[in-house]
């Protein structure tokens, strides 16, 4: 007997309701990014390694454990993509948008990315992220401020409820050489005893240490230095200005100064949206600013701010009520669904499928070995407005039965387009 064959470990299969729900999430958020300006790209799902490398950096669990390296023959060194942000700055630089006089420039995305990840609840292989990259010679404080609130917005709105939104404020150049030095200061005499990862990072970047989830480790990181007592004067200006803006707006926020974030591009501000009711999903949506990212990969100097959600956590994440709601704009059901139970069939029914179908009505036919009793059924199940039946006991005639009263009628079988401009016409408005 053949053993069946399963798919990969961390991936899955869109059926057809998680399929809708999938679609139903994706253009919510499309239209929802366009109501700030931005506008839908895409990129190539797998990229030159070293676009990664660069720019999420080698510290990061992300490019150092988790990319999905491609056996293209040896000729090339491609990976499955990791993330969007990286390949948005790099589309930038090569389709010379920053040349653009209309800055910011606002980009929206949604697509597949791969992480070699151990798989757990809402932790995947491969997943789906929606997100935006706003891009500017300088981003500036109403830039920062309408991703802030675009993440936030468009998470409440989704799950139709409280979200829990965590910042931070890395700063710039400075800030963080102070930080830094800080960090390895305090650091110095305990790396030792610390995991392998943090004795990388305290080498690549120390900043990231704090962001170790080994239980011993993050003792040690209890008693680490705090990144604000580190923040210029700008940077710490640039931060309250941020936050005085949220509370101006009504958005809840808590300061969390252990939050880094996993990539190494981070400059100014940082920021990750939990869903209170999910906890342990883990962060549904995280973003925040970056400074040098096109010039790790080109000799352009552009900033970004963006965030990424992962679209799974949101699918798992949303009510049933919710789900249903969004379902609702979907295109579900069937127009027309043709039965034709005679002895001698011919090839009308084809006829009036394929015409009905020029005019965007949908039409599907049952296969031809059930009876009338099971095609009705099936025809409910599949939410059908009107049957079109053909049989031996009305001779030259077509019947059509509206679904949601039962009600029939007889007509006379004519030409097909007849029929179907019969049917157009007698269509429910
Ligand atoms: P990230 O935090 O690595 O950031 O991922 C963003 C979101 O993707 C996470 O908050 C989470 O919801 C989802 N996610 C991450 N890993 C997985 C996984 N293994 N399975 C399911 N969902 C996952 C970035 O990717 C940045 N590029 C975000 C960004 C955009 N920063 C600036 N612009």
């Amino acid at each position: 007997m053949q053993e069946n064959i399963l798919k990969p470990r961390g991936t899955q299969d869109f059926t057809i309701e998680n399929e809708s729900l999938y679609r139903a999430l994706e253009d919510f958020l499309i239209q929802k990014a366009y109501d700030y300006g931005a506008k839908r790209v895409d990129v190539p799902t797998f990229e030159e390694t070293r676009l990664f490398v660069r720019s999420v950096g080698n510290s990061s669990d992300i490019v150092n454990k988790e990319m999905f390296k491609l056996d293209v023959k040896g000729e090339h060194d491609y990976v499955l993509r990791p993330e969007f942000t990286a390949s948005i700055n790099r589309m930038l630089v090569e389709n010379k948008l920053y040349a653009s006089p209309d800055l910011p420039l606002k980009f929206s995305y949604c697509g597949s990315v791969f992480r070699f990840e151990r798989p757990q609840a809402g932790r995947f292989r491969e997943f789906h992220q929606f997100g935006v990259e706003f891009l500017d010679n300088k981003i500036d404080f109403l830039t920062s401020l309408d991703a802030l609130c675009l993440l936030y917005r468009a998470g409440q709105s989704l799950l139709n409820r409280e979200v829990e939104l965590k910042i931070n404020f890395l700063g710039g150049k400075q800030s963080r050489d102070n930080y830094r030095k800080a960090l390895k200061d305090f650091y110095k005499d305990k790396i030792d005893c610390m995991c392998e990862d943090c004795k990388k990072r305290y080498e690549i970047n120390v900043l990231r240490i704090l962001d170790c989830k080994v239980d011993s480790d993050i003792e040690i990181n209890k008693n680490a230095p705090k990144l604000s007592s580190y923040l210029i004067e700008e940077d710490l200006q640039a931060f309250n200005h941020i936050k005085e803006a949220l509370d101006f707006l009504n958005i809840n926020y808590k300061v969390d100064e252990k939050l880094v974030r996993g990539l190494d591009y981070y400059t100014g501000l940082v920021f990750e949206l939990y869903d209170p009711l999910n906890r342990e999903l883990g962060a549904i949506g995280a973003g925040g600013q970056y400074g040098n990212l096109t010039s790790e990969i080109s000799n352009i100097n552009f900033e970004g701010i963006g965030f990424s959600f992962g679209v799974e956590r949101l699918m798992l994440s949303l009510s049933e009520q919710r789900k249903e709601e969004l379902l609702k704009n979907v295109r579900s059901g069937l127009d027309y669904f043709i039965v034709d139970l005679r002895q001698n069939k011919d090839l009308i029914p084809l006829e009036i499928a394929d015409i009905l179908r020029e005019t965007s009505r949908s039409v599907s036919f049952p296969n031809m070995n059930k009876g009338l009793k099971g095609d009705l059924k099936m025809a409910d199940r599949l939410k059908v407005k009107r049957v079109i039946m053909f049989d031996d006991y009305n001779p030259n005639k077509v019947v059509i039965k509206n679904m949601s009263n039962r009600e029939q009628t007889v007509i006379d079988m004519t030409s097909s387009s007849d029929i179907v401009k019969y049917l157009i016409e007698s269509e429910e408005k």
